[in-house]
């Protein structure tokens, strides 16, 4: 593990929207096409993490496959040495580790994560599963085991790295040097950049987040739908009366939401994009201009999904677990002989 690690987890249920698109795993992979040589870039897929809460685990298989075509189809080049795409699930490490570290965590200290109070507030703690519950634990596995200190996540998963730097130091104070530290979220965001905090938000109402979780999914755009009911959720997309396109999220936050999914799908600067429309006052024509772009996106970005090579996919995904499970394991192993399970040489 010579050189720094960036990670990142790409869930593995069909869900993604242009949201998790444009602000996760486009950056990232710009990210590795631009940095691998100086940065070891881990990207993979958290199959374990995907039934925390209930799916049907029928088409589990073929949504991790689909995770790894993601990754493909938004640019990933699959023969950099410097890259690794793996299924956490195919290494081991991810696992035992987690229970060491469960036995290092706070029951109240997991109690406390958004994530879990939301669930639980909502169905009762019994239909909340310990999966769900310990969901941070795992994920700090994921990170300590390759030594990442720079971890691009949304906001939604602040509270999780927080967490993976707090178990870190505390294992570090306990033990002595186990493990690197990840860096605090104010560095990751300079590293980043601004891309890291950007927000696509719901179309159907424009002061939350696009979020894949939304019940109706009108607002929301998935790299899965259909190009024209994308196109027609833009239509329908809520905006004001002003009859003035502006970018101002907070007295316009409808309308500039729109021309933030244009800049993106354009990979224009926002002022550009503005100053281009500024003024409009057909918010009809507007859309149909936005409307098109998207369903022109999606259709581009569904053939390049489709021509992706299932082989080469898992050709990437074992050579990489074969690199994935030697670094995995020997943080392991210097877990477990500082834990007193393993001698220590
Ligand atoms: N929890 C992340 C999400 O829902 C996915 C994830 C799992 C992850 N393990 C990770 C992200 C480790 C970064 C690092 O998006």
């Amino acid at each position: 593990m010579s050189k720094p690690v960036i990670l990142t987890g790409l869930r593995a249920n069909n869900d993604l929207t242009i949201g998790n698109y444009f602000g996760a795993i486009l950056p990232m992979i710009e990210m590795a096409e631009r940095r691998a040589g100086e940065f070891q870039i881990n990207m993979f897929v958290p199959d374990l993490h995907s039934f925390t809460t209930p799916i049907d685990h029928d088409r589990l298989l073929e949504q991790i496959l689909q995770a790894g075509r993601m990754f493909v189809a938004a640019g990933l080049p699959l023969d950099h040495d410097d890259i690794n795409l793996y299924r956490q699930s195919y290494v081991p490490a991810h696992s035992e580790l987690t229970w060491i570290l469960d036995c290092f965590t706070g029951v109240g200290e997991m109690g406390r994560m958004i994530e879990y109070k939301d669930k639980s507030a909502k169905l009762g703690d019994d239909r909340v599963s310990v999966g769900l519950f310990k969901y941070p634990i795992l994920m700090a596995a994921d990170i300590l085991l390759y030594g990442a200190i720079y971890v691009p996540v949304g906001e939604d998963q602040r509270q999780h790295l927080e967490y993976a730097r707090d178990i870190s130091e505390r294992m570090n104070t306990h033990f002595g040097e186990l493990f690197t530290v990840p860096l605090p979220l104010e560095k990751q965001t300079e590293f980043f950049g601004k891309g890291q905090a950007l927000r696509i938000m719901d179309l159907a109402d424009p002061s939350k987040k696009m979020s894949k979780s939304d019940e109706s999914g009108k607002g929301v755009i998935f790299l899965a739908d259909n190009p024209d009911e994308a196109a027609k959720k833009i239509m329908s997309a809520t905006t004001d009366d002003k009859a003035s396109v502006n970018y101002n999220p907070i007295e316009q936050p409808g309308i500039s939401n729109l021309l933030q999914i244009l800049a993106l799908l354009r990979g224009h600067p926002i002022d550009d994009v503005e100053a281009a429309y500024k003024g409009q006052s057909s918010y009809g024509d507007f859309k149909r201009m936005v409307a098109d772009e998207v369903a022109g996106f999606l259709t581009a970005f569904q053939v390049k999904l489709a021509d992706v090579d299932d082989n080469a996919v898992i050709s990437a995904f074992e050579r990489s677990e074969k690199i994935a499970n030697e670094q995995a394991n020997a943080t392991l192993l210097k877990v477990q002989q500082a834990v007193g399970l393993r001698p220590r040489d």
